[in-house]
C-alpha cells in the first residue's frame, strides 16, 4: 500500500464519523438515484465512527462484505451497487473485499448508514485509483444512504435536496466548522440490536400514507433557512427551539403513517421530558431522535456533565455515550 492520497492504491482504509440531523431527511423524491425529498442539516460526531478497508481484488467473482467481523451477504447489493458507481468512473470492473467496523451499535438509529457509507466512498474513491471532489464524494455516498452525503464532511453540514433530474445537485457542503461552535452530544442508549423499521421504509410509509406528510415537507425550507442562520449565528436557544420542533415534526408525520411508525420507547419519552426540564432550569441543551429509540441530547460542552447525570437518572436508560463534533470522511 502506498502512502500518498494521490496515488493509485488497491488498499485504502477510510474513517468517517456519525451524523446527526438537527433539521431532517425524511422522505424521497427519486428513490431510484436515492435523491431526497427536502434538505436537511446535520452535525457529524468524531466518538461514533465507522472504519472501513477496500481492497480490490482481482480474480473476485463478487464483492465481499465483513462487518463488524462477521459475513454480512444481506448488505452486498447496496455495497456493490456504491461501488459500481466508483468502478464505473474508473472504468474497471474488479471486485473488492470490503471490511468494515462500527465502534457503535448498528442499524438501531445511531446513523451507522451514514458513517458506514460514507467511510467506504472514501476507501473506495482511493482503492480505484480515483480522485474525486468532496462534493463529488458527496453524490455518490447519498446514492448508498441520503445521510452518508453528510458525513463525508465535518462540523455543521448543510444537505441540498436539489432540483436536477439526475441528482447533481443533490450534496451536502460545510456549513461550519467544529471548532467554531465546538457543541457536544450525549446519547442516551434506550434499546439495544437492531430497530424494526429501517428509515428506507419507514419514509416511503409516512409519503404513502401519513396525511401529514405533505405538510412535513413544504415546512423543510422555513426550516433550513432558520436553522442555517441559527448556525452561522451560534445562536443556541434558536436551534435548540428549531432542531426539537423539527424533530417532533418528523415523528409526527411517521407516528400518522398506516401502519403507525412508532420510533420511541417510554424511556425516549421521559429523556425528551428530563432534556426539555433542564432547558426549562437555564441549562443550554436540545433533544433530536432519529428513526430509533435513542435520544441525542446536543449541548455547550460545559452542560455536559449535568446533562449526563439527568439522563443516566432516567430509568431504561441502558447506556450513555458522549460525542464532541468531528472530522468528515478521511482516509488512514
Ligand atoms: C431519521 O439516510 O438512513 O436519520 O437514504 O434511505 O439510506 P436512506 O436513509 P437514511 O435516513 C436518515 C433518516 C433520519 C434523519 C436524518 O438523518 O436526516
Amino acid at each position: 500500500m502506498t502512502t500518498s492520497k494521490q496515488e493509485h492504491r488497491e488498499v485504502a482504509r477510510a474513517r468517517a464519523g456519525a451524523n446527526f440531523a438537527l433539521v431532517k431527511y425524511w422522505g424521497k423524491a427519486d428513490a431510484r438515484l436515492n435523491v431526497p425529498a427536502v434538505g436537511s442539516i446535520s452535525i457529524t460526531l468524531d466518538a461514533l465512527f465507522t472504519e472501513t478497508t477496500v481492497e480490490v481484488t482481482p480474480g473476485l467473482a463478487r464483492d465481499e462484505l465483513m462487518l463488524n467481523g462477521t459475513r454480512r451477504d444481506e448488505d452486498l447489493a447496496k455495497i456493490s451497487a456504491c461501488l459500481d458507481l466508483l468502478r464505473r468512473r474508473a472504468a474497471v470492473d474488479t471486485r473488492a473485499r470490503v471490511a468494515s467496523r462500527n465502534n457503535f451499535p448498528t442499524g438501531a438509529g445511531l446513523a451507522s448508514s451514514a458513517s458506514g457509507f460514507a467511510a467506504l466512498v472514501r476507501a473506495g474513491e482511493a482503492a480505484f485509483g480515483l480522485t474525486l471532489s468532496p462534493r463529488e464524494r458527496s453524490i455518490v455516498a447519498r446514492q448508498g444512504s441520503g445521510s452518508a452525503a453528510r458525513s463525508i464532511f465535518g462540523g455543521f453540514v448543510e444537505m441540498h435536496a436539489g432540483t436536477a433530474a439526475d441528482g447533481s445537485d443533490s450534496f451536502a457542503e460545510p456549513l461550519l466548522a467544529s471548532a467554531d461552535w465546538p457543541l457536544e452530544v450525549v446519547i442516551a442508549v434506550t434499546a439495544k440490536g437492531e430497530k424494526e423499521i429501517g428509515s428506507r421504509t419507514g419514509m416511503t410509509r409516512s409519503a404513502t400514507s401519513s396525511p401529514y406528510y405533505a405538510a412535513w415537507v413544504a415546512g423543510q425550507p422555513p426550516d433550513l433557512a432558520t436553522g442555517r442562520s441559527a448556525i452561522r449565528a451560534r445562536d443556541f436557544a434558536a436551534l435548540a427551539e428549531l432542531a426539537e420542533h423539527n424533530c417532533l415534526k418528523m415523528h409526527a408525520a411517521a407516528l400518522a403513517a398506516r401502519p403507525p411508525l412508532v420510533y420511541w420507547n417510554g424511556a425516549t419519552v421521559e429523556c425528551l421530558h428530563a432534556v426539555r426540564r433542564l432547558r426549562a432550569g437555564g441549562v443550554p441543551v436540545f433533544f433530536t431522535i432519529d428513526a430509533g429509540p435513542q435520544l441525542k441530547a446536543v449541548c455547550e460542552p460545559g452542560s455536559r456533565a449535568v446533562v449526563e447525570a439527568a439522563l443516566r437518572a432516567v430509568p431504561g436508560v441502558l447506556e450513555l455515550s458522549t460525542s464532541a463534533l468531528g472530522p468528515g470522511a478521511e482516509l488512514y
